[in-house]
Order: C-alpha cells, then sequence, then structure tokens
C-alpha cells in the first residue's frame, strides 16, 4: 500500500490545478475581450484599466480606461427598507459604464465605440428589479422582525474588524462588486460570483431568513 502513495499524489496536485475551485483568473472568463471583435488590442485589462493617464472621474476607480456612465437611475425602493440606496458610486458605477448599455464597450482608451452590451447583461439604467447597491452597511436588519445574520461571517472572533476578503464592503457599502469579482471567472461559482448560489449561502452571509 505504501508503494502507491507517491503515485497518487502527483495526481492530486493535478486534479487540484484543473479544479474550477482552484484560484480563479480573468483569462477565458466572460470578461475576457482579448477576441472579441470589438477590442483591436487583443489585450485583456485595456479595456478597463490603463498603467498612465486613467480616468479618475469615479471616485476608487482603479487606474480606470473605460468611459465612465454618466447616466441617471432609477433606485430600488419597497415598504420594508430601511436604508435607501444611493445613486450608483464608486465601484458600481464602473460596472455600469458597460451594463447599463450607454456607453459603448469600445468606448476605451479615449476611443468613441459603438458595439453595445446586450442581453440579460444588459440591465439597463432602471435598477428598480435588481438587488439594492451603493446602499450602506448599517447592520439594518437588526431587528426583532428581520434579525442579522452570523456575526462571524463577517467579523473575526475576539474583534469586530470585519473580515473583508469574502464579500468586500466598498466605504462600508455593498456594491457590484461586493457579490461578483469581474476578474474571477473560474470561481466555479458562475456569473463572477464571489460565493456559492448552493443553499444560497451568497445570500445567507447577509440575510437572515
Ligand atoms: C471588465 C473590466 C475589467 C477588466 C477587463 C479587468 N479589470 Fe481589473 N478591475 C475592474 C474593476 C471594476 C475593479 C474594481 C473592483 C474590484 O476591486 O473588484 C478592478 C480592480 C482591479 C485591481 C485592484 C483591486 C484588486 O482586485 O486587486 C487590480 C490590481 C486589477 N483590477 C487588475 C487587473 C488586471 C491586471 C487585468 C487584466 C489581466 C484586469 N484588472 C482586467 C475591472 C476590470
Ligand atoms: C468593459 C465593459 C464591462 C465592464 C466595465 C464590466 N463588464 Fe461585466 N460584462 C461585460 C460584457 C460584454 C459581458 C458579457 C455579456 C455577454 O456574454 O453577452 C459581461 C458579463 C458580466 C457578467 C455575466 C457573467 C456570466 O457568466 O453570466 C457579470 C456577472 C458581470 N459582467 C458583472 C460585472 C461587474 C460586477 C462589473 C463591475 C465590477 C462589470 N461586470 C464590469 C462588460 C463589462
Ligand atoms: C455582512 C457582514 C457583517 C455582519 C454579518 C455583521 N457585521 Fe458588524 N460590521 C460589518 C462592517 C462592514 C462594519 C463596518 C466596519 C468599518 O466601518 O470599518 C461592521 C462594524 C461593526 C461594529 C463596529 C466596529 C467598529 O470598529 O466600529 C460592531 C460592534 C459590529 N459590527 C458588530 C456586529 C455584530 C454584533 C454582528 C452580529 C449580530 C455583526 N456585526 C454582523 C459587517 C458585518
Ligand atoms: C447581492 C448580490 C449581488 C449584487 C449586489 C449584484 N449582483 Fe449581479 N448577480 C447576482 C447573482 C446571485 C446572479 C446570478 C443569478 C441570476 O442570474 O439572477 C447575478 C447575475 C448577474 C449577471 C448575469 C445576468 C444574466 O442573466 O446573464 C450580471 C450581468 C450581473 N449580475 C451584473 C451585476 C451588476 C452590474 C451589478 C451592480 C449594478 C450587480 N450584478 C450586483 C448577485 C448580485
Ligand atoms: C453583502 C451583503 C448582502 C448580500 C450578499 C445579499 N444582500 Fe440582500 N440586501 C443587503 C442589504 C444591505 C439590503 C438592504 C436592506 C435594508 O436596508 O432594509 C438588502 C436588501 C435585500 C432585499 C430587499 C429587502 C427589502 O426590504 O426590500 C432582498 C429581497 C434581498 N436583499 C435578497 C437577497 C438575496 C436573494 C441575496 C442573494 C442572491 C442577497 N440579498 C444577498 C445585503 C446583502
Amino acid at each position: 500500500m505504501k508503494k502507491r502513495i507517491p503515485a497518487v499524489f502527483p495526481a492530486f496536485f493535478v486534479l487540484l490545478w484543473i479544479s474550477p475551485f482552484g484560484r480563479g483568473q480573468i483569462s477565458g472568463s466572460p470578461h475576457d475581450f482579448s477576441g472579441s471583435s470589438w477590442n483591436g488590442s487583443g489585450e485583456i485589462c485595456v479595456v478597463c484599466h490603463t498603467p498612465h493617464n486613467s480616468d479618475t472621474a469615479a471616485a476608487g476607480a482603479p487606474l480606470w480606461n473605460h468611459r465612465v456612465t454618466t447616466a441617471t437611475f432609477t433606485l430600488y425602493s419597497s415598504r420594508t427598507l430601511v436604508v435607501q440606496p444611493e445613486q450608483p458610486r464608486g465601484v458600481t458605477r464602473l460596472c455600469l459604464s458597460c451594463h447599463d448599455g450607454t456607453v459603448a464597450l469600445d468606448s476605451f482608451g479615449g476611443m468613441t465605440g459603438n458595439t453595445f452590451i446586450s442581453g440579460d447583461a444588459n440591465l439597463g439604467t432602471n435598477l428598480s428589479d435588481d438587488h439594492p447597491v451603493s446602499i450602506k452597511w448599517k447592520h439594518q436588519n437588526r431587528n426583532p422582525a428581520r434579525q442579522l445574520p452570523n456575526c462571524f461571517n463577517c467579523h473575526k472572533r475576539g474583534g469586530w474588524r470585519p473580515i473583508t476578503s469574502e464579500l468586500p464592503f466598498f466605504d462600508g457599502y455593498v456594491e457590484c462588486a461586493t457579490c461578483h469579482d469581474p476578474h474571477n471567472g473560474t470561481s466555479g461559482y458562475g456569473h463572477l460570483l464571489r460565493k456559492t448560489l448552493a443553499g444560497s449561502r451568497l445570500c445567507l452571509h447577509c440575510h437572515r431568513k
């Protein structure tokens, strides 16, 4: 039996390497536009980022290279909402710079393009039918009827400093990139999600139901 272990070990590591649950990457993901007809550069990052002369219009934009949407959005509202969402800010505005359908995909690097996003990926400027974004996290489920989820989903035992690695808040806000990682197409969770929908674990991170 002992003799067989060395043969099994390399196979195990090969499996890890090709496993969809390994470290994700953008290459080959829905956000890899290196082969898209509208992207003449053949590059991946340049559609969204540039090392120089980046656009600093949106707060916290990471070396941004894509034209930023100037649309005004219809926001989610409901009778039971405790905190009201704000007009898309920071990273959400960056996502909507392709996903609201008002700015062409190929409007990057100072160019004005003419290819627009289509299908379900086009959220439009009406966000009233979408999960609220640019909404401040204030433990707003903290009332008897709508209890908070497990504190340790976000906080370390022995301290309230939140762990931000799994579902990050931006400036204390829930944004598109809280649930989605724009780079991580191979997490295995689908839809560029940061956490699995199996058992609704993504949702139960923040909601207790
Ligand atoms: C479709 C747009 C898009 C593409 C393509 C893209 N990014 Fe990003 N990137 C974003 C957005 C949006 C953010 C901010 C949200 C966040 O931090 O998750 C970001 C944040 C970052 C950050 C800072 C935060 C972090 O995650 O470390 C780095 C570094 C980065 N990108 C590098 C890259 C590189 C390198 C490439 C190419 C291999 C790339 N990105 C391709 C949209 C993109
Ligand atoms: C440069 C334009 C651009 C930016 C910026 C951008 N996206 Fe996308 N995104 C696209 C396109 C194009 C698709 C592919 C749509 C399709 O397949 O028809 C897409 C696909 C997606 C998908 C669907 C993936 C799937 O497998 O169903 C998600 C989720 C997504 N984007 C989220 C985001 C989020 C969140 C951000 C910001 C953090 C963002 N995108 C920023 C252009 C962009
Ligand atoms: C979905 C994630 C999440 C959950 C669940 C959560 N928190 Fe928080 N908590 C945060 C964030 C984000 C902050 C803001 C920290 C900041 O501003 O730096 C915070 C801040 C706090 C603070 C203030 C810490 C400080 O330094 O000012 C306390 C206290 C706290 N949370 C207690 C709790 C308790 C008790 C629970 C469980 C009943 C809980 N939290 C559940 C995300 C969460
Ligand atoms: C609270 C978590 C959460 C937030 C915040 C969020 N999404 Fe999603 N998104 C999801 C989940 C879960 C799915 C997959 C289930 C589905 O298709 O409805 C999804 C699916 C998508 C898809 C794929 C749609 C399709 O049918 O192909 C796109 C594109 C997308 N999201 C973009 C965004 C953008 C842009 C934002 C910010 C304006 C955003 N998401 C904010 C959780 C979220
Ligand atoms: C990162 C934390 C986070 C995640 C993950 C998350 N939510 Fe939320 N969700 C919120 C916050 C914050 C609100 C606003 C609550 C308020 O202010 O009353 C909200 C609001 C909602 C509302 C509207 C409540 C109302 O009173 O109108 C529903 C429904 C909801 N979320 C469902 C989901 C579902 C389903 C998922 C998983 C796909 C999910 N959420 C994932 C944080 C989160």
